[in-house]
């Protein structure tokens, strides 16, 4: 004899739903991505193989990687917002200035993880052992990017990687 309910098989289904769309939330998260650039300096002082490890001991995958010697038209795409700060110029010719390493790296958190092996945009207040904190030369000089949340990671590896995803 069935007892079941509508009401039960009404609340089994919703819970069912719950877990799905939990596992699915868990699953974006777990392949998150982040689009990172080694920029002109770091390229120069040889950081790459250093940098890329970093990435790799916490975690995360790189997913595509190239190298790019950006000219003013990529550059500008990519840092359009900063047009008008006293900064833009000297950005627009360091980014410009040789090959940078372009990459998107995928994984659980890829963008907070990211923004901490990299540390804060100023070199002088990023920690030792930061990327930032042991190769950048001053705020704008500073060694990587990396996407600062999901709307400009998508924006950003776009520009680089077009729309494979
Ligand atoms: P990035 O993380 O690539 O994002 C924008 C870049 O602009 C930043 O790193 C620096 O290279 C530069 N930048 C941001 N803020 C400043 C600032 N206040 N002064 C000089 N350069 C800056």
């Amino acid at each position: 004899m069935n007892l079941k309910t509508d009401a039960d098989t009404e609340t089994v289904k919703k819970t069912e739903e719950k877990e799905n769309k939990q596992k699915l939330n868990e699953d974006v998260k777990q392949c998150e991505r982040s689009l990172i650039i080694i920029k002109p300096d770091g390229v120069r002082r040889k950081a790459v193989g250093d940098i890329i490890s970093r990435f790799e001991k916490a975690g995360l995958e790189i997913e595509r990687i190239r190298v790019l010697e950006m000219d003013k038209t990529i550059a500008y795409t990519h840092y359009h917002d900063h047009e008008g700060k006293p900064y833009f110029d000297r950005l627009m010719n360091y980014m410009t200035s040789g090959p940078s390493i372009v990459m998107i790296i995928k994984g659980k958190d890829a963008i907070k993880k990211s923004r901490e092996l990299m540390g804060p945009t100023d070199p002088a207040k990023a920690p030792k052992g930061t990327i930032r904190g042991d190769y950048g030369t001053d705020i704008t000089i500073n060694a990587i990017h990396g996407s600062d949340c999901l709307k400009s990671a998508e924006r950003e590896i776009n520009i680089f990687f077009g729309n494979y995803l």
